[in-house]
């Protein structure tokens, strides 16, 4: 069997939607922020701090590797840059399905207004702007990585859920 991928700009509801579906479904959940936190011992926030962004790209091409090397299969909730490399696309066509929850910019910059300490892309920065810049330069690839496209716009987590289930026929 083939996992189920969700990715997604950061605020999407990639992680609380991942959840729902592994209870749901009774499906592994695989959260890919989680898995590089405690490989390292140490929060992403620190991560960047101490290594910078580089290295923890790396560490996400080195996960995606990981979880295709061991076969493992489940409900794989991704931190939102990890479909820019196109390295890592070519992992997560081979994993399973790649459904994209897609958010506008307005609702993003909503939920992250007090994500932001958390989000070293986002910290330092006037958070519109780097959303807006960030979302532009990364839409393309979301879309190249999605087999399925699935808005959370004006919806509940459980209508999310429902929506990602139906489309992914599981
Ligand atoms: C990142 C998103 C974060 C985390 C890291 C980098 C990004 O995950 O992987 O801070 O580049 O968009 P979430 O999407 O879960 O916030």
């Amino acid at each position: 069997m083939k996992s189920l991928i969700l990715e997604g700009f950061m605020g999407c509801g990639k992680s609380r939607i991942a959840k729902e579906l592994s209870e749901d479904t009774g499906l592994a959940l695989i959260d890919t922020d989680n898995l590089i936190e405690k490989e390292n011992g140490m929060r992403i926030s620190q991560i960047f701090e101490s290594y910078g962004e580089e290295a923890f790209r790396d560490m996400e091409t080195k996960l995606l590797q990981k979880l295709k090397n061991d076969g493992k299969c489940g409900i794989i909730s991704l931190g939102g840059g990890m479909p820019v490399r196109e390295k890592n696309r070519e992992i997560l066509k081979e994993l399973g399905t790649v459904a994209y929850l897609k958010a506008g910019k307005q609702l993003l910059i909503k939920r992250l207004e007090h994500g932001v300490e958390k989000r070293p892309m986002l910290k330092g920065h006037d958070l519109e702007e780097r959303v807006d810049s960030l979302l532009k330069e990364r839409e393309g690839a979301y879309l190249d990585a999605a087999d399925l496209v699935v808005s959370v716009e004006n919806a509940e987590v459980s209508e999310v859920v429902f929506k990602v289930r139906k489309a992914a026929g599981i």
